[in-house]
């Protein structure tokens, strides 16, 4: 028996130091995937990432939420993620297959749009969430707008289960340079931006990665999903009413 109990208790011991490390790490596991993508919304936003810029720049940014159903601006729990809010069937809907160019399969009801005005309440850019399927999964990442809220100021994935060298390359910096500067809405209002295959030939038009078309089509996509009816276009019609007016 006595040899039994010494065993017992040093397995008891590691059971209870495994689960306590677990949880600790899973903690500071969460804190660095938000502290990621916060970096990830500043280096689209084009600000320079320094570890106090962080803190300081998110205080600038006012969270605008619109409901995609209705495209009213909404109050929402300040604990809200909208990615987590995905998986709930009362904080999301199935898209229809007819409207799913980005394959998301299920969207939130409720989407952020991070917003940096100046002292004078003028809007200097807006940064807004996108997700799309690539080849080999889904890429999430932020696009940024300038102050016009149609040209594009900078574009981050923090995630992506694409193929290094191929479709990985939509975080190659001289990629994501390319992206400042194009315009997204034509004429008519609709989204024109979109990622070629070879060289772009218009202001509307980003170079296709090499190799990754499938990538490449996805990352189309998802802009024209994003920026598009179903999405954020008519939350940013408002804003840039309101702009106008104002
Ligand atoms: C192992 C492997 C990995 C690949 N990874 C990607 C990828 O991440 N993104 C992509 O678009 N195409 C990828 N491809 C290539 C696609 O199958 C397809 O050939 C390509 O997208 C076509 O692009 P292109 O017309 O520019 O050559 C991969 C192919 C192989 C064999």
């Amino acid at each position: 028996m006595r040899n039994l109990i010494i065993p017992l208790l040093v397995c008891i011991a590691c059971a209870v130091v495994v689960s306590i490390t677990a949880v600790t790490v899973r903690t500071e596991q969460i804190a660095n995937v938000e502290n990621e993508k916060r970096n990830k919304i500043i280096s689209a936003a084009g600000i320079e990432i320094t570890e106090d810029k962080v803190e300081n720049e998110f205080k600038k940014i006012t969270t605008l939420y619109v409901d995609f159903r209705s495209n009213e601006f909404v109050s929402v729990e300040a604990k809200y993620d909208h990615l987590k809010a995905v998986l709930k069937s009362d904080l999301s809907e199935i898209v229809p297959k007819d409207k799913d160019i980005a394959i998301l399969k299920r969207r939130e009801n409720v989407g952020p749009i991070y917003v940096w005005a100046n002292e004078n309440k003028e809007v200097e850019r807006v940064v807004l969430p996108i997700r799309g399927y690539g080849l080999w999964g889904t890429l999430y990442g932020y696009l940024s707008l300038g102050s016009d809220l149609n040209s594009v100021n900078g574009i981050e994935f923090y995630d992506h289960k694409e193929t290094p060298g191929l479709g990985g390359e939509v975080v190659n910096e001289d990629w994501k340079a390319i992206w400042k500067g194009k315009l997204i809405y034509n004429q008519d209002g609709g989204v024109e931006l979109r990622v070629v295959k070879g060289a772009a030939k218009d202001e509307y038009q980003i170079d296709g990665l090499s190799g990754a078309t499938l990538t490449s089509n996805g990352v189309s996509n998802m802009i024209n999903y994003w920026l598009g009816d179903e999405a954020y276009g008519p939350a940013l019609k408002k804003i840039k009413e309101h702009i106008k007016n104002s």
